[in-house]
């Protein structure tokens, strides 16, 4: 299956559980708009992609689970759950973009039952537009990348992290397809650990030569000349800010920061590979809210206590890259490297319509 998806004898949404990787492959379907927010919560479905469409998916069943008749009451009702779900991660821009994507079909419905098809199709297609456009940035992407070359990954930005087929894993996967061999080098992501437990199984399931590091020996990699290309992915992309964001940054993954500068430091390209709609030209970098997640997190380790349970604790899940030490930029629509041209990379219609 798709990482996330209608699952249409239940009116519901299904998603590959990935709290549960790697032990179990499991399926977990939320049936309520309370479960798709506690689900983005705890990232059983995580990724900007893949939460651009649970976003979308998310407003289809607010839609399907609300049974007011009276329209303007319904469309309230459904209103306020997209905004739960909106707003259950902060950083990754594409949640709240896909959320008013589908929303806008509220408006064009004039009875509930037109409302629930619409916000469904609509849904559907912002799910089907994000593997087309993840297919196109692995193919533009690839072109960067030659036989025999090696890419350290951060994070996973792969199939799980998107609808299906990955940004910065799509380009892997499209090298492959092309006939090169490439191997990656996968960071292990702490403190969550989504280059481990994640980002190893997928591209073993695609048998991409994979090896897994501490984050601490990432340096050391990149020092031994054991690194080709540095390919990450983005939850939001700005394009302006203060001081070394003055060309915009990209927020990724905690841990992201540092690789960027260590790349710089070591003459090797540092790839950010991301759909159009992972751009928000209208927000600074400054103002840009990085997710702080739970002490846990770092206090315990899969429940056995790993620090003194009342220390302080700082856990935030994204950093900004300034732009200046990204070499490339690949989206659906080609290669651009930095300073990036609003005109090219982020057109005024790049939030996708219904039918686009
Ligand atoms: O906290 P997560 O696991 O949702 O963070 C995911 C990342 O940082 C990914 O690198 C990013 O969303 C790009 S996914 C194609």
């Amino acid at each position: 299956m798709r990482t996330i998806e209608w699952d249409g004898d239940r009116d519901a949404v299904a998603m590959v559980d990935q709290t549960k990787l790697p032990g179990t492959y499991t399926t977990y379907v939320a049936e309520t708009v309370d479960e798709l927010v506690e689900s983005i919560r705890k990232l059983r479905v995580r990724g900007a992609p893949a939460l651009g469409g649970a976003g979308a998916l998310g407003v289809a069943l607010a839609a399907h689970r609300n049974d007011a008749t009276d329209c303007e009451a319904f469309a309230a009702a459904v209103r306020d759950d997209a905004e739960r779900v909106a707003s259950a991660r902060p950083t990754a821009v594409n949640l709240s973009r896909e959320v008013e994507t589908v929303l806008a079909e509220l408006d064009a419905a004039e009875t509930v039952a037109e409302a629930r098809e619409r916000t469904l199709t609509r849904a559907k297609a912002v799910c089907d537009r994000d593997v087309e456009r993840n297919r196109r940035i692995g193919e533009h992407g690839a072109t960067l990348l030659s036989d025999g070359d090696t890419v350290m990954t951060h994070c996973n930005a792969g199939a799980l992290a998107t609808v299906d087929w990955g940004t910065a894993l799509g380009v892997v996967y499209s090298a492959q397809e092309a006939g090169k061999e490439v191997s990656v080098i996968a960071n292990e992501t702490r403190p969550l650990n989504q280059g481990s437990r994640i980002t190893t199984v997928e591209l073993r399931e695609r048998d991409v030569e994979t090896t897994l590091i501490p984050d601490n020996a990432s340096g050391l990699c990149l020092q031994e000349g054991r690194v080709d290309a540095v390919v990450v992915g983005a939850d939001r992309i700005v394009l302006d800010g203060a001081g070394e964001f003055a060309d915009g940054a990209v927020f990724n993954k905690i841990g992201t920061y540092k690789h960027a500068v260590l790349a710089d430091r070591h003459d090797v390209p540092f790839v950010v590979a991301a759909p159009r709609s992972t751009i928000d030209p209208e927000t600074a970098a400054e103002d840009v809210e990085i997710e702080e997640r739970d002490p846990s997190e770092l206090r315990e380790i899969y429940g056995t206590q790993n620090a003194p349970a009342d220390v302080p604790v700082y856990n935030p899940a994204f950093d900004p890259t300034p732009m200046g030490l990204v070499d490339y930029v690949v989206t659906e629509t080609g290669v651009f490297e930095p300073p990036l041209d609003r005109a090219d990379i982020a057109p005024p219609d790049a939030t996708p319509a219904a039918d686009d």
